[in-house]
């Protein structure tokens, strides 16, 4: 028997959130839809999705909750899994970087690369963004800040090992020559050239001393892996590499595509594969960085409070309804705009009136004029075999756009197949063939053509709305059997349901309008009472420069500052920001600082002032705190 050909997709895996959007099903949908095209084509697939759980903010946050790390995510781990569960992914396995095996498999990879001289000891200095768990160089930095995220950014030194990138990149480049496909789509693929390896590649620092939650170092207990080797590993330790069991890994490596969006392509395009290359592993056939989903144009973010648990769409509108908005709206590679009226627009205009109507209208005919049961249509006169060749060109039209990984305009050539069908309805006036007896067997060659439209439409949807097409196949009491049996033709006998069912009901778009406008309204955050500038006045702000930090010592939140605030009035100032700020980095911050607060005293240390903060919750709902910091001279008024 001639084997099957294998077909391995992969998502990134998720940090742990408990505020998924929208933007993380994106990812997930599409490597879903196709995963599961592929299968309908006949292809053996293995689909991989998980989590990220190692790194330093989750060590933070578990802290701050009073539990282990491993405690604080397995929680957070089982929401996303009901998530996708109720989203219908049909993902092959979920892999959690806290796995045995993984830890293992990774352990293994840092160890083969420092045995074979790729991995060296150094010290790191550089400037790292915590929440994105990533360094930077200097010229990297946009305006002192995380160029991924724009964030604060802390220098940071400390011994580590580092893999030789350097030594690949020449092997690298050449192999990017022929081939190209690598990096997908072609403007990424000219951003990498350009920002990271024209430059040059500079060794990467693999470890950490100060990251605690993460995978050991074998050969150096006081160091953990560097998050990002950790992550990657997971698209070759999900299929056992270097484990006892490697048959996985032999049939599906290598990845024939990592799906994942641009922020972190660089990582799978460039480290990953030098990663490979080092391991002497052939590299992955494609990683497409895909766009955003945005919500009013812009980030979605909670901060913003801007976008809902999916899980809430998927209870009021089905997920497919959903998954048919992500997956047909968005041109990919772009980024793309998210809204709940948008959705709901395409679901009456396509899911509904489209499609569902043309499915409920014809199976109701077919009951009305003969009782659920139509035959093949043996007699086609022009305009069936015009209609008939449209359907069976669909098949390479697909497979063209989703090689493409084109989904938008997959979907729509499966829709114009139908608007063609409903067409068909209009131009055959089965009403009227019905009415007369002489018309009968026209209205069953008629009818005939258009379920078999339907049942091929179907076969073809099933990768986009999985729950719908299973109703229609049931509709229709046929069999799914994939593109196998695609062909015209193929069902030579209907018998229907007794009862054509509605399978989207239309919602009404002006009252879900209103009652968006509603709960926007209740969303505005309330403000404080109007005051006057006589009341402002009173406040006297300046900017200042600390100059000494220390831990308080009865109080782990609070930092005890010396602060310059002009003319070398030095005040001491205690604030609750421990948990965002190390003593060691607040020298030489320059701040912004209330001087006539009333002098207080907080466990036992006496503060004449305050420093300002803003506070605010990131697109993964961490609440962060920044100081308001200046750059203008000690002394100078704020007002
Ligand atoms: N843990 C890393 C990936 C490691 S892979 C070895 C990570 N995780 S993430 O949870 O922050 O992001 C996961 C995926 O969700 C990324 O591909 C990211 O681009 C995607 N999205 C998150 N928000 C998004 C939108 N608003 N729109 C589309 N996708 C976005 O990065």
């Amino acid at each position: 028997m001639e084997e099957k050909k294998t077909y391995y997709v992969t998502t990134p895996i998720y940090y742990p959130s408990d505020n998924f959007h929208v933007g993380h099903c994106y990812t997930t949908c599409i490597a879903d839809a196709l995963a599961r095209y592929k299968r309908l084509k006949g292809y053996d697939v293995f689909f991989l999705t998980g989590s990220d759980e190692h790194g330093q903010k989750i060590e933070e946050r578990a802290k701050k909750a009073g539990v282990s790390p491993k405690e604080f995510v397995d929680p957070i781990i089982a929401n996303a899994k009901d998530l996708w569960q109720s989203l219908n992914i049909s993902y092959d396995k979920f892999i959690r970087t806290t796995d045995e095996e993984h830890v293992a498999c990774v352990q293994k990879v840092v160890q083969k690369l420092y045995d074979q001289g790729d991995i060296y000891k150094g010290s790191y200095e550089g400037w790292y963004c915590t929440p994105c768990e990533s360094f930077w160089t200097e010229s990297q930095l946009v305006d002192g800040k995380c160029p991924d995220c724009g964030r604060e950014v802390k220098l940071m030194k400390e011994d580590a090992y580092f893999l030789k990138l350097s030594k690949y990149q020449k092997a690298f480049e050449e192999y990017l020559e022929s081939h190209r496909d690598l990096m997908q789509p072609e403007s990424r693929y000219n951003e990498m050239v350009n920002n990271f390896l024209k430059p040059g590649l500079k060794d990467l620092c693999v470890s950490r001393s100060s990251v605690k939650w993460g995978i050991p170092v074998t050969f150096d207990k006081s160091q953990t892996v560097y998050v990002w080797v950790d992550a990657l590993t997971n698209y070759i330790s999900a299929l056992g590499y270097l484990s006892d069991d490697d048959s996985l890994f032999k049939k599906y490596w290598p990845a024939d595509l990592h799906l994942v969006g641009k922020e972190i392509f660089r990582f799978h395009t460039i480290i990953w594969p030098i990663i490979l290359m080092a391991l002497g592993l052939p590299l992955p056939k494609k990683v497409y960085g895909h766009g955003w989903l945005t919500i009013g144009g812009g980030k979605i973010s909670k901060s913003k409070g801007n976008y809902k648990d999916p899980r809430l769409f998927i209870k009021d509108y089905g997920a497919d309804t959903l998954r048919y908005f992500i997956l047909s709206e968005v041109p990919f590679g772009s980024d793309g705009n998210f809204s709940e009226e948008l959705m709901v627009e395409r679901r009456n205009s396509d899911l509904a009136n489209v499609l569902g109507n043309l499915v409920n209208r014809t199976i109701a005919m077919t009951n009305k004029y003969f009782g659920g049961e139509v035959s093949e249509n043996v007699h086609p006169n022009d305009l069936d075999n015009e209609v008939i060749a449209y359907l069976n060109s669909l098949e390479a039209e697909v497979d063209e756009k989703m090689e493409a990984l084109n989904l938008p305009s997959a979907i729509a050539g499966i829709f114009d197949r139908l608007k063609r069908l409903n067409k068909y309805i209009d131009e055959t006036t089965p009403w009227i063939l019905g009415k007369d007896e002489n018309g009968k067997e026209r209205l069953n060659d008629v009818l005939y053509t258009i379920l078999e439209g339907i049942r091929m439409c179907t076969v073809a949807l099933e990768a986009f709305i999985p729950e719908t097409a299973e109703r229609i196949f049931e509709d229709l009491k046929v069999t799914a059997n994939g593109f196998e049996d695609f062909k015209f033709g193929t069902v030579k006998k209907y018998q229907v349901v007794s009862k054509a069912e509605i399978l989207f009901t239309r919602i009404d778009e002006e009252a879900l309008k209103a009652k968006l406008e509603k709960e926007n309204e209740e969303k505005m955050p309330e403000h404080l009472p109007l005051i006057g500038i006589d009341d402002f006045n009173k406040i006297e702000m300046v900017v200042g420069e600390v100059k000494e930090c220390r831990q308080h010592p009865k109080a782990e939140r609070l930092l005890i500052s010396k602060v310059d605030v002009g003319n070398g009035e030095i005040r001491q100032i205690v604030s609750g920001i421990a948990d965002y700020y190390k003593p060691e980095e607040m020298p030489g911050k320059k701040v912004i600082v209330v001087l006539n607060l009333k002098p207080l005293k907080l466990k036992g240390e006496e503060s004449m002032g305050m420093l300002l903060t803003s506070e605010y919750q990131d697109d993964k709902g961490h609440t962060c705190v920044e100081l308001l910091e200046s750059k203008l001279p000690s002394g100078s008024k704020i007002r």
